[in-house]
């Protein structure tokens, strides 16, 4: 078969990314466009200003991205992009831009869910081998599912509140971190110790999660620490708050993996799997188990539109194509996802 090379999209938070990538799995060309610093003036993604940065990179984007890469626009097989979930102001950018490269260069155009952008990370530089079962843990996303094959993944749980990146950049605001959190965290964890006792999670045998207690429990421990004028030791409650979240994880993952001993591999997707103690920790149930453990580089973990092409390849094999009625939707879970398509 001719190689396929999809020019790849992704717009929908505080990073404008183009891709070229060949045969779902080459990275041809990669531009990464962050406004990090923007948002970290005002303590996390202010919608608004995503948007009108998205529109005002875009097209330098583009250019960036063919410049760096050794095919022109004619050979381009497809375009894909992101259309859920995420902010609905910076997903229409991309979206829009989509549609209008495919029409003018009468092009195919693939939508592609985040969610399954992140997953598909693990097929860059590495093949996902099925059965997999996959922890997504993002800024909007944790969840644990079995992917069978391409197109049937089973969702076994999910979050029923707050997401795990959600609540790494809440507890760095009020430690008074800047944002993005989780790496903040990371880095204070490594430096202190798990001295303060924390909350029971979600002690059930269901493969749910939850971290709005979590979240909760050190809000007002930090308050009333404040309160009395005691010295809140960052170090150690940064990385006490990071034990728990990831023993949670840890606790769902081995018994996903003990309930389905067909399951023989393990990945990790999303931003928050940039995270080495979290990686270090599921590894550890990985090897319990001899359950073979891979995670993406960590520039493929954190939003990139090199993971979209890779999302949009089997998509594109088996001709699933998007029409010019599409539009962008703000939220869509991965199992909301399978069911539509
Ligand atoms: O996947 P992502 O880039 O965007 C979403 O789709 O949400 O994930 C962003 C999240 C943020 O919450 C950020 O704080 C978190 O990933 N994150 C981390 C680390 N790097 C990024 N969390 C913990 N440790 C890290 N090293
Ligand atoms: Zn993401």
């Amino acid at each position: 078969m001719k190689d396929v090379y999809i020019l790849a999209i992704e717009t929908s938070c505080d990073e404008t990314s183009m891709a070229i990538v060949k045969n779902g799995q080459s990275i041809d060309s990669l531009t990464i466009l962050t406004q990090m610093d923007t948002h970290a003036n005002f303590g996390g993604v202010v919608p608004e200003i995503a948007s009108r940065m998205h529109t005002e990179n875009i097209t330098m984007v583009l250019e960036e991205t063919l410049k760096k890469s050794h095919i022109t626009m004619d050979e381009i097989s497809a375009i894909a992009v992101t259309y859920a979930p995420g902010l609905l102001g910076s997903l229409l950018v991309g979206v829009e831009c989509a549609k209008v490269l495919a029409y003018v260069y009468n092009k195919p155009l693939i939508k592609v869910n985040h969610t399954l952008g992140h997953i598909y990370a693990n097929n860059i530089e590495n093949d996902i081998v099925f059965p997999t079962l996959a922890l997504i843990v993002s800024g909007g996303h944790t969840d644990l599912v079995i992917l069978k094959n391409d197109n049937e993944m089973e969702v076994l749980g999910s979050t029923i509140d707050d997401s795990i990146g959600e609540v790494y950049d809440k507890v760095a605001r009020v430690l008074g971190m800047p944002y993005p959190g989780g790496p903040n965290i990371e880095k204070k964890a490594l430096l202190g110790k798990s001295t303060y006792e924390m909350p029971v999670l979600m002690n059930d045998d269901s493969y749910n999660f939850s971290y709005s207690g979590l979240k909760s429990y050190i809000i007002n421990l930090v308050h009333n620490e404040k309160q009395r004028n005691h010295e809140i030791r960052i170090n150690d409650l940064a990385c006490s708050f990071q034990r728990s979240a990831v023993e949670e994880l840890s606790r769902k993952v081995d018994l996903a993996l003990k309930n389905n001993p067909n399951i023989k591999r393990m990945i990790l997707a999303g931003g928050v799997s940039a995270n080495t103690y979290l990686r270090e920790e599921i590894k550890k149930v990985c090897d319990k188990y001899q359950v073979k453990f891979h995670v993406p580089n960590i520039i493929y973990c954190t939003d990139n539109a090199a993971m979209i092409g890779a999302a949009a390849y089997p998509l594109y094999k088996a001709h699933i194509f998007a029409d010019y009625s599409l539009n962008a939707k703000s939220s869509e879970t991965i199992k909301k996802y399978l069911e539509n398509n």
